[in-house]
């Protein structure tokens, strides 16, 4: 079974890269495509904007109905530390989301003492770093990005630490943060250095493809490269957020194969980097193994055996360890493992079974029985005891000897 799968998946690997060189030509193609069309509609683009807000917000329906989804409630309690330069000297409130052309500087303040920034991971890279500014002051700190780019796209926010006497603790009440979305034309998505990313799809784990748009106004659909066909996004088995990407909730083998999203900004269409979705069987639970030792005590010479079972979900690996006493003096471990699908309860279960056979014992096998059993969620132990009785010597062998 597992051979297959693995032949299956490297079939459908080989395929997958042998469709990416060409969808990289391909891909090439219609990038100029995407630039050239985005030039005819670069003027129409600003004036179909200006128009609207122009005429006022009704006109702009996304955009409203966006709000109430994406603004957490944030500052209704207390007024928020974070504040954004609007002009020289000037600082307004910032709400949760913020749309900047790219190229403008960010510029954000944040009240407080002892003041940290969060800020997308891609702004840590050193190279990048020198785009970012970080400035304490008594009562403040300032964080500026110059020369913005779409990467830059993601949630920036800033705490203060409370600090009384030489002891300072996270202030959770003092949290500022927001959203902020660098507009790029050529970039509907934040771009990243991938063409591809392997996702793990693992039961009862929901899973993010973190096609992440710069614009908030994008129409994003999600995709299926073979057969080429649309996902449907429902909203419960699958949703989007605008700041995060695709959820999958509940992932299902039927999701897995190669993904991408797609864009759609007055026209222009773009699509993100391609996701190839595995899917992983993955336990709910660590194994709740029991064991159980064929005799409690046993004469030197006798055979016993101690089996561990584990009864859990079809199709999950469990792999068992043993420790047990003779393993010092390197007693020759003999075990035999079995897995068979059983009806408990109304339920189909897995049964998994390994069993440690000790032959001919010796006095040194007495002792703790230990079974380990593992799976993709972590590990429990169990154990045993096994009295090898102490050899009886008989008045006779006692003269004897
Ligand atoms: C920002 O952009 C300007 C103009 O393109 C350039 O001269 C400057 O070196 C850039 N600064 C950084 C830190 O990249
Ligand atoms: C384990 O040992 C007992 C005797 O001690 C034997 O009756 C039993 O069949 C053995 N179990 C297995 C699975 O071999």
């Amino acid at each position: 079974m597992d051979s297959k799968i693995l032949t299956a998946l490297s079939c459908c690997l080989l395929l997958f890269i042998l469709a990416e060189c060409q969808k990289e030509k391909l891909s090439k193609a219609t990038e100029k495509k995407v630039t050239k069309e985005l030039k005819a509609h670069e003027p129409k683009f600003s004036t179909v904007v200006s128009k609207k807000l122009k005429q006022g917000a009704p006109k702009l329906p996304k955009k409203n109905s966006l709000k109430p989804t994406t603004a957490p409630r944030q500052g209704q309690q207390s007024p928020s530390i974070l504040t954004q330069a609007v002009a020289k000297g000037q600082f307004q409130k910032v709400p949760s989301t913020l749309v900047l052309t790219a190229g403008k500087t960010l510029d954000l303040r944040c009240k407080g003492k002892a003041v940290r920034w969060r800020y997308p991971a891609y702004l840590e890279d050193d190279e990048v770093e020198r785009r970012l500014r970080i400035k304490h002051f008594e009562k403040h700190s300032q964080l500026i990005v110059i020369n913005t780019t779409a990467a830059d796209t993601g949630e920036y926010s800033c705490w203060s630490f409370q600090c009384r006497d030489s002891e300072c603790r996270d202030g959770e009440d003092r949290l500022g943060k927001t959203f902020v979305f660098f507009t790029d034309p050529q970039e509907l998505f934040v771009p990243t250095e991938d063409y591809y990313e392997v996702i793990q799809l693992r039961t009862n784990h929901p899973t993010l493809l973190p096609c992440q748009v710069t614009n908030p106004l994008a129409k994003v659909t999600l995709h299926r490269e073979f057969p080429p066909e649309k996902v449907i996004v429902d909203g419960i088995d699958i949703s989007y957020d605008v700041k995060r990407g695709f959820m999958i909730h509940r992932p299902r083998p039927s999701h897995a194969g190669s993904l991408f999203c797609m864009a759609n900004v007055h026209g222009v269409r773009q699509i993100s980097t391609k996701y190839m979705l595995i899917y992983v069987n993955y336990p709910s639970s660590v194994p709740k193994p029991a064991i159980r030792a064929s005799v409690s005590s046993i004469r030197v010479g006798d055979n016993f055996n101690v089996t561990c079972t584990v009864f859990g979900e079809p199709e999950i690996a469990v792999d068992f360890t043993w420790e047990y006493p003779g393993q010092q003096i390197g007693r020759p471990p003999y075990v035999r493992e079995h897995t068979d699908l059983v009806r408990r309860g109304g339920q189909v279960r897995q049964e998994s079974e390994s069993i440690l056979y000790v032959d001919e014992v010796r006095p040194v096998d007495d002792g703790l029985y230990s079974c380990m059993a593992e799976n993709l969620q972590g590990t429990a132990t169990v154990s045993t005891r096994v009295h090898v009785l102490p050899v009886t010597l008989s008045p006779k062998k006692a003269k004897s000897g």
